[in-house]
């Protein structure tokens, strides 16, 4: 369906409010539940599942060191409104419609990860073999940033985001806080998503790829989705109207597969002061950002020199993009609001001390492979280091190690590469001959090993691992042992099968 640009204006998710709220903690309970919402003007109600039937999820704000508690109840139906592929991960042997959360870039416990085989059904009838408790709990002991919440439900995750299980999750400390950035209304978060729609207003995910062959299972899970139409906050080519001031714009891309290399059509900077983990140690400024899909970008736009305009915030789709594409368009800025007042939000060029771990002793360097095959169907298979989701456990960090990571990609495009518990900085990139790799298996370099881009070099938990290139990420694994897992944050990659446990173990004496 053509929907028309910028007719609806730009939600602001609510801030959920603790069930309960002591000196020692606050508690919140928040319940998974199908319901429709309204998401263009133009368009009939669609079904989405959502965090207190809200899509996306309510925003949780805390501050550092304040202990939370969240009981994440699902009371979503038993039959899934999208197409499940059961001939992966065994899903014909589970439950069709299971859940299990996971705070994206926070540090914690195993049994609060939201590990992808801790799902449950509702009321808890049916658990999955590492569920472990109910109740998780956030310590948020690491500095002020901009996390989220989805869903990670094994062989599912896709559908299930898809479908509306995403919210953001926001930590402030007072050193941020001293900084004097853009605050209440003039901080805004942007969940960025791509989605397609039926004529009926339903979302459309694709059952099978487009020829299928015979045998294929029905459904059938695909290597990626692209939707046509771009969602904000839950609304379509959303609006917003702004004061000739600074915002801070919170981004995060939410989306299954898609990445987005945003500018704004004023031709005026982004000026980026955080990444994944929190703030950077000084504000970079940037006209075009790349974010790829879990990512989040926090950025100060001025509009102070803008009273009057129209601006957008487009995806730059380069030069190959179809002229029926209408994806480089994201959000429109309407600076119609007047002034109501000074406008105080500053952009400070200094933000933050950024340890480095270079100078730690590095207990293990890993090679690990991000590679593709194909199954016994002959589908794209992707996987990490030519291992099964369901393989021996290979890698196994000691607690409060360091270690280096190099990820090897020889598959022909980009993998978002996240690993849960920790916040990791970027060491380099380097890039190799593919072909040749693909003719006899060496590693013959092409080129010196580059830098992170400047917007790169604060805290990170996903890393963008380009095709053809090796990318190196330190960090230190505290201060928990237990299951994790690390995986490419494409969605239907992570489905199928670039996905790997990570067990921290108890130090060697
Ligand atoms: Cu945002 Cu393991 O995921």
């Amino acid at each position: 369906v053509k929907l028309k640009k910028f007719v609806d204006s730009l939600p602001i998710m609510e801030t959920l409010k603790p069930n309960r709220k002591t000196k020692h903690e606050s508690y919140y309970v928040v319940s998974m539940e199908e319901t429709r919402q309204r998401l263009h003007r133009d368009l009939a109600p669609t079904t989405v599942w959502g965090y207190q039937g809200q899509y996306p999820g309510p925003t949780i704000d805390v501050n550092q060191g304040e202990r939370v508690r969240i009981k994440w109840v699902n009371n979503l139906p038993s039959t899934h409104f999208l197409p499940v592929d059961k001939s992966i991960h065994d899903l014909d042997h589970l439950p069709e419609v299971r859940t299990v959360t996971h705070l994206h870039g926070a540090n914690v416990a195993p049994e609060s990860d939201g590990y992808p085989e801790a799902w449950y059904t509702k009321d808890y009838k049916e658990v999955g073999p590492f569920f472990k408790q109910k109740v998780y709990e956030y310590n948020n002991f690491q500095r002020g940033a901009t996390l989220w919440y989805h869903d990670h439900a094994m062989g599912i995750t896709r559908l299930n985001v898809y479908a509306g299980l995403a919210g953001m999750y926001i930590i402030r400390d007072h050193k941020e806080r001293s900084l004097g950035l853009p605050e209440g209304p003039y901080e805004i978060p942007l969940i960025i998503q791509d989605r397609t729609f039926n004529r009926d207003g339903s979302l459309f995910y694709p059952e099978q790829p487009n020829n299928p062959s015979e045998d294929l299972p029905h459904p059938s899970i695909q290597p990626f989705f692209l939707g046509d139409t771009i969602v904000v906050n839950g609304k379509v080519w959303p609006f917003l109207e702004v004061e000739p001031r600074k915002y801070r714009f919170r981004i995060l891309n939410a989306s299954n597969t898609r990445s987005y290399q945003l500018y704004l059509d004023s031709g005026q900077s982004f000026h980026q002061i955080g990444s994944d983990g929190g703030l950077l140690a000084q504000t970079v400024k940037l006209e075009k950002i790349e974010i790829e899909p879990g990512v989040r970008v926090d950025v100060i736009v001025d509009f102070s020199d803008y009273d009057g305009d129209t601006i957008l915030l487009k995806n730059d789709l380069g030069p190959n993009a179809a002229p029926e594409d209408e994806t480089d368009d994201i959000l429109q800025f309407k600076v119609t609001k007047s002034l109501s007042g000074k406008d105080h939000g500053r952009i400070p060029q200094y933000l933050s001390e950024i340890p480095t771990l270079t100078k730690n002793n590095i207990t293990a360097i890993r090679n690990l492979k991000l590679v593709s095959t194909t199954d016994k169907w002959e589908r794209p298979l992707l996987l990490l280091d030519h291992k099964m989701w369901n393989d021996p456990i290979t890698e196994k960090p000691q607690l409060g190690a360091t270690e280096i990571w190099s990820l090897i990609n020889v598959t022909g495009f980009s993998h978002p590469i996240h690993i849960h518990l920790v916040q990791f900085q970027i060491l380099d990139r380097r890039p190799f001959d593919l072909d040749r790799y693909n003719q006899d298996g060496q590693i013959v370099y092409t080129g010196p090993a580059k830098p992170p881009a400047p917007n790169e070099r604060g805290w990170k938990d996903i890393v963008s691992a380009p095709s053809a290139e090796i990318t190196r990420v330190i960090m230190k694994f505290s201060p928990y042992t237990g299951h994790y897992v690390w995986h490419c944050h494409i969605l239907e990659h992570e489905d199928y099968d670039m996905m790997r446990p990570l067990l921290v173990v108890p130090q060697e004496k």
